[in-house]
């Protein structure tokens, strides 16, 4: 081992929360190895998230427990979407913590553990946990993760570049299907909030028509260019839908009420119900396929490996400065730290004049409208 540096930061203790995504052992990895090689950081892993936090389950990490994980997919720490910050237990556990005694049991943790910082791998609601956790006192630093590359503050998170790739394969493989069938596929991505997943997959595998949560869909308007397509002689298309796309109408709706339409017009996923409206639309044969948690399974790409490392290092450099309440964001082609709170209780929407919608376009892409 080589010199050793001086350190703000004596003992941290990381987690990862929320959804699953490949590149979470390459950070994880990117920030232990730094800490500990290069600064003798003593790292405390702690288990499913937030909820590992209050409970204490909580354990040593040593060199051998962050030594040869840059591809595995998943999280050697396992995750937890616990929500400290609003009323209710853990998913699935019942126990009957109020919110105030999960911080509070936190703090005690954190003490008790004689953490000097906490690392969060996570996505908009962990983020926004662990901004909350700094407000509290608790020294935080961020790394943005997630496959829907929704949060502010950073050009790119880890996730999205592998999911991007497992959903423009599926879309590559069903083009041969639609076309021997003469079918029209909808295939469904995932991205509750924000549509960058469905709309760079569907520019990247060709999709003809692509449904984001940002633009509601009018289906007559969807219909008429499936129907133009066939008119010209193309025998199949593609329709790529956000599992968050929603129509016209639903746009137009209250948040509850939407919640209530679709607890009604979405028996499973609203993959299914476009494919139904399409088939209704325009006579054609419809099928659905909803790609799922495929998308966060499986080894990181190589551009999520270096971002996830890249960003991992950077947090052990905040660490050893003790540039707490930050988190290490893509800026460009430049590493660099936010404050928490930029990313902190927000989602990043596509813009509605974002380039590539209009690229979308200009190739033909119908884009609900
Ligand atoms: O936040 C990432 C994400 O994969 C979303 O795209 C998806 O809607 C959600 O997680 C699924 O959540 P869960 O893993 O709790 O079912």
């Amino acid at each position: 081992m080589g010199i050793i540096h001086h350190s703000a930061t004596k003992t941290l203790g990381i987690l990862t929360g929320g959804g699953d995504c490949p590149g979470l052992n390459a950070a994880i990895r990117g920030v232990c190895r730094a800490a500990h090689d290069r600064y003798g950081m003593t790292i405390l892993g702690i288990a499913n998230g937030y909820r590992g936090l209050v409970e204490g389950d909580v354990r040593l990490l040593k060199p051998e427990d962050f030594s040869g994980i840059l591809t595995r997919g998943g999280t050697i720490l396992g995750t937890s979407r616990e929500k400290l910050f609003k009323p209710g237990g853990f998913e699935d556990h019942d126990f009957s913590f109020h919110s105030e005694d999960k911080v509070q049991a936190i703090k005690e943790h954190y003490q008790q553990f004689n953490l000097d910082c906490l690392v969060v791998l996570g996505g908009n609601g962990t983020t926004t946990t662990g901004y909350r956790l700094s407000q509290e006192g608790l020294h935080v630093i961020g790394l943005p993760k997630t496959i829907d590359n929704d949060l502010v503050g950073t050009d790119r998170t880890f996730g999205f570049h592998s999911a991007l790739s497992i959903g423009t394969e599926a879309i590559d493989r069903l083009h041969s299907t639609a076309q021997s069938h003469n079918r029209v596929m909808v295939i469904e991505l995932m991205g509750h909030k924000a549509g960058w997943l469905a709309l760079y997959a569907g520019l990247a595998g060709g999709g003809d028509v692509i449904l984001i949560p940002e633009i509601p869909y009018d289906i007559h308007a969807i219909g008429r260019h499936l129907i133009k397509r066939a008119q010209s002689g193309k025998t199949f298309s593609i329709v790529v839908v956000a599992e968050g796309a929603l129509s016209c109408e639903e746009g137009n709706m209250e948040k509850k009420d939407r919640k209530k339409y679709r607890e009604k017009t979405v028996k499973t996923s609203i993959g299914y119900r476009v494919a139904q409206e399409i088939e209704l639309e325009t006579g054609m044969e419809t099928r659905a396929t909803v790609l799922g948690y495929v998308q966060r399974g499986g080894i990181p790409s190589a551009s999520d490996r270096v971002l996830a490392t890249t960003l991992g290092t950077a947090a052990a450099e905040l660490l050893a400065r003790g540039e707490y309440g930050k988190m290490a964001a893509l800026h460009g082609t430049e590493i660099r730290p936010v404050d928490l709170s930029v990313p902190a209780g927000k989602v990043k929407s596509v813009p509605l004049d974002y380039y590539m919608l209009d690229s979308a376009a200009a190739v033909g892409t119908c884009l609900g409208r």
